[in-house]
């Protein structure tokens, strides 16, 4: 499928979807929430993709939120279907059955922040800046942030982002929490490049069921989560690559997962 917002190439089991606008900062227009939705569902049905790496083209921006220049003159229903389709992608990434690696190369502001945050693992450039200024455009973060931010650094220090709007650098992120790996610019690609084939490397249905353990358990309570983390584990027992993942262990040589 040809794309005009975003790129999309898929090399070793390997997906790199980069958010192509780099004159407005990777601005996420409607268009761009079209196409990267429609780019999630090819990496999901494409049986050859293990792992998907979401990142900004040029080098200054993984995205700087929303294209503002489309809320002008735009209707609260319009605002709300816009929301609706950004949420409903965020939501599908963070349930793909697939890793999903952020490489944030520059700023993740606003709607960029909230696809960030909907990420498996996010590795960042040191140049990196992040932030929810919603606030300063006299509205509030729409795409997750919200709820993501609270989720993931706690009540009162998303309400400081939130409410601030200030951006904060890559080394504060990663304090808070919301990055898992800082790296000098020129290394986050050969860095994210390197997480990705360990994790082509795993057993994709293994992969599978941490995702669902994690994302189905978190909003539920401990012992409902513990309860489908048993049901994911015993599923793992009846496929190939659990045979061959203690076969390998036993007898002392790598495993060669298959995915089945
Ligand atoms: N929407 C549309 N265009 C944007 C944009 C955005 N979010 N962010 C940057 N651009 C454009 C600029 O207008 C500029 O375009 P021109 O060259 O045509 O003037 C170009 O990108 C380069 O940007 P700057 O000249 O501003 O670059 P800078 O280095 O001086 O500043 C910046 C960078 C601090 C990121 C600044 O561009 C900025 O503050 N951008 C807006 C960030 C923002 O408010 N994001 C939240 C959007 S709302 C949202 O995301 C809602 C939601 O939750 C869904």
């Amino acid at each position: 499928m040809g794309f005009e917002t975003i790129e999309l190439q898929t090399e070793g089991g390997i997906a790199t979807i980069t958010l192509n606008r780099p004159k407005a900062l990777n601005a996420l227009n409607l268009a761009m929430v079209r196409e990267l939705g429609q780019a999630v569902h090819q990496v999901r049905d494409d049986p050859t993709v293990r792992v998907v790496v979401i990142t900004g083209a040029g080098d200054k921006a993984f995205a700087a939120g929303a294209d503002i220049t489309e809320f002008k003159g735009m209707s609260p229903v319009d605002a709300w279907i816009f929301t609706q389709q950004m949420q409903r992608v965020y939501l599908e990434i963070e349930r793909l059955p697939k890793p999903v690696v952020a490489a944030v190369n520059g700023y993740a502001l606003g709607g960029g922040c909230e696809l960030m945050m909907a990420c498996d693992i996010v590795y960042a450039s040191d140049r990196a800046k992040v932030g929810q200024p919603e606030i300063n455009l006299g509205i509030i973060a729409g795409a997750g942030g919200t709820q993501r931010l609270s989720r993931l650094i706690g009540k009162q220090r998303a309400k400081e982002l939130l409410m601030t709007g200030d951006m904060i650098g890559a080394q504060e992120a990663w304090n808070l929490g919301l990055l898992n790996k800082v790296v000098p610019a020129d290394q986050l690609m050969p860095e994210v490049k390197r997480l990705a084939e360990k994790l082509v490397a795993k057993g994709a249905v293994a992969l599978r069921a941490v995702k669902a353990a994690v994302e189905e358990g978190y909003d539920i309570d401990l012992e409902r989560g513990i309860g489908n983390e048993g049901k994911l584990f015993a599923l793992c027992f009846a496929t190939e690559d659990k045979i061959e993942g203690v076969n390998a262990f036993l007898e002392k040589r790598p495993p060669n997962f298959k995915g089945r």
